[in-house]
């Protein structure tokens, strides 16, 4: 199951994904919002965040205006690697290689049809499993634990 949400900026863009995931077999949750009314993005950040890690969903995805907030937040919950992508070359390298379970996207700055290429590419790429990368996650997780 895919975690979504999403801030008052990004209902168009977060609808448009969830129904892009659907297409391709997957279950959605959607955390909201549902409305362009104004809203707090960490709300909705620490909602998706907590899904992902708790392991209730697999992987999630975060649209606000710019994507900066909703990844400043969603990469306070221990265990969340939340990447902010804008193009589908970081969206690959930070699967394979930082194993991201969130990706953020703003709806203000990536086009729709970019946007949509970038959530195909992200949810289409494995972690690599590569002793390098995982060495160099098991060190953002130690400083998880020093908090
Ligand atoms: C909302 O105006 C905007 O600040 C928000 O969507 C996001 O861009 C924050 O990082």
């Amino acid at each position: 199951m895919i975690a979504i949400g999403c801030d008052h900026a990004a209902t168009e863009l977060k609808n448009k994904i969830k129904n892009r995931l659907e297409s391709q077999g997957l279950t959605v949750k959607d955390f909201g919002c549902h409305s362009n009314q104004a809203v707090d993005y960490p709300d909705y950040a620490i909602a998706v965040a907590k899904a992902v890690a708790s392991g209730e969903c697999e992987k999630g995805v975060l649209i606000c205006g710019t994507g900066i907030g909703m990844s400043i937040a969603a990469n306070k919950v221990k265990g969340i690697r939340c990447a902010l992508c804008g193009d589908t070359f970081s969206a690959r390298a930070t699967r394979e290689h930082n194993n991201a379970n969130i990706l953020a996207l703003g709806q203000r700055v990536t086009g729709e049809g970019l946007a949509l290429d970038i959530v195909d590419v992200f949810f289409g790429t494995a972690f690599s499993g590569d002793e390098r990368h995982m060495r160099r996650i098991e060190k953002i997780t130690q400083i998880e634990e020093q908090k």
